[in-house]
C-alpha cells in the first residue's frame, strides 16, 4: 500500500493552462509523443477530458483496461512506474500503438522533492531510458508521485509536469460506484482525471466513466491532445492540471 497522505499539498502554486480556442469544427491532426499514432478529432464545441492512469503497468488490470478502451475507441494517458516495466514490454508497446500517451511516474514511485539531482535523474531518466528502449525516442512527460513538485524539480523535469484536476481517490476504498459518482459529479470540460490502473475496481470505474461521459458528449483525449486542441504549448518545468476553454468561448 502506498502512502498518499500528502496529496494536493502546494497545488495552489501551480497555474492552470491558458487555453486558446481553435476554430469550431476544424479537424485537427495530432502527432502523439511516444506512440506515433495519428488521430483526427473534431474541435469546436466538443467537451474534452483526459483520463490518466498512474502506478502501472500491471499485466492483468492494465490489459483489461486497454481492451475496454479499445472497444470504446478511447485514448488515455499512462504514467508508468519504471520498476514495473520489466515483463510488460509488449503491453507497453500495444499501449503506444493503440494511440495512448505514455509518460513516467518515477522508477520507484518516490516523492521527487526528496531527491538529489543525481537521484532525480536516476528515477526519471532511467524510466525514460526503459521506455525509449521499448517505444523509441519520445518525450515521456512526467507525473510526479503525490503531485508534489518544487523549483528544483521544475528545473530538472526536462518536460512539462502533468498534474490533475479531478481526483476520485480510487485507491482508497476501491468502491467502483463511489469512484464513478465522484468523477461524474466533479468533471468539467478540459479536466485531467487521475486514476490508477493497478486496481480492478478502477478499471471497472474508468470504463463506466467513459460510457457515461461519452453519452454526455465528452470526447476522451490524451493529455498531449488536450493541450494541443486547446492551443496550449507544453513548456518544460511548467505544471498543468487542466485545459478548460477560456471564459466566454462556446
Ligand atoms: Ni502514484
Amino acid at each position: 500500500m502506498r502512502q498518499y497522505g500528502l496529496r494536493g499539498v502546494g497545488l495552489g502554486l501551480f497555474s492552470l493552462c491558458v487555453a486558446l480556442a481553435l476554430g469550431p469544427g476544424t479537424p485537427e491532426e495530432i502527432q502523439m509523443a511516444g506512440g506515433g499514432a495519428q488521430v483526427e478529432i473534431e474541435t469546436g464545441p466538443a467537451k474534452l477530458v483526459a483520463l490518466t492512469f498512474d502506478d502501472g503497468p500491471r499485466l492483468s488490470t492494465t490489459r483489461r483496461l486497454l481492451d475496454g478502451l479499445e472497444l470504446r475507441e478511447v485514448n488515455a494517458t499512462f504514467f508508468l512506474v519504471g520498476q514495473r516495466i520489466e515483463g510488460c514490454e509488449d503491453l507497453i508497446e500495444e499501449m503506444a500503438e493503440a494511440g495512448h500517451q505514455v509518460g513516467v511516474h518515477t522508477f520507484d514511485h518516490v516523492m521527487v522533492t526528496d531527491l538529489s539531482r543525481e537521484d532525480f535523474d536516476l528515477q526519471v531518466g532511467k524510466t525514460r531510458a526503459l521506455l525509449t528502449d521499448i517505444l523509441g525516442e519520445g518525450e515521456f512527460w512526467l507525473r510526479p508521485p503525490y503531485g508534489i513538485v518544487d523549483e528544483s524539480v521544475e528545473c530538472w523535469a526536462d518536460g512539462p509536469l502533468i498534474l490533475w484536476s479531478v481526483d476520485p481517490e480510487d485507491w482508497k476504498d476501491r468502491d467502483t460506484d463511489r469512484i464513478v459518482a465522484a468523477v461524474l459529479e466533479h468533471v468539467q470540460d478540459g479536466d485531467i482525471i487521475l486514476m490508477h490502473d493497478i486496481y480492478e475496481s478502477s478499471v471497472d470505474a474508468a470504463l463506466r466513466i467513459v460510457d457515461a461521459l461519452t453519452s454526455q458528449g465528452y470526447v476522451f483525449v490524451t493529455v498531449e491532445q488536450l493541450m494541443d486542441l486547446r492551443g496550449v504549448e507544453p513548456e518544460c518545468g511548467v505544471c498543468y492540471r487542466a485545459c478548460p476553454l477560456p471564459e466566454g468561448e462556446p
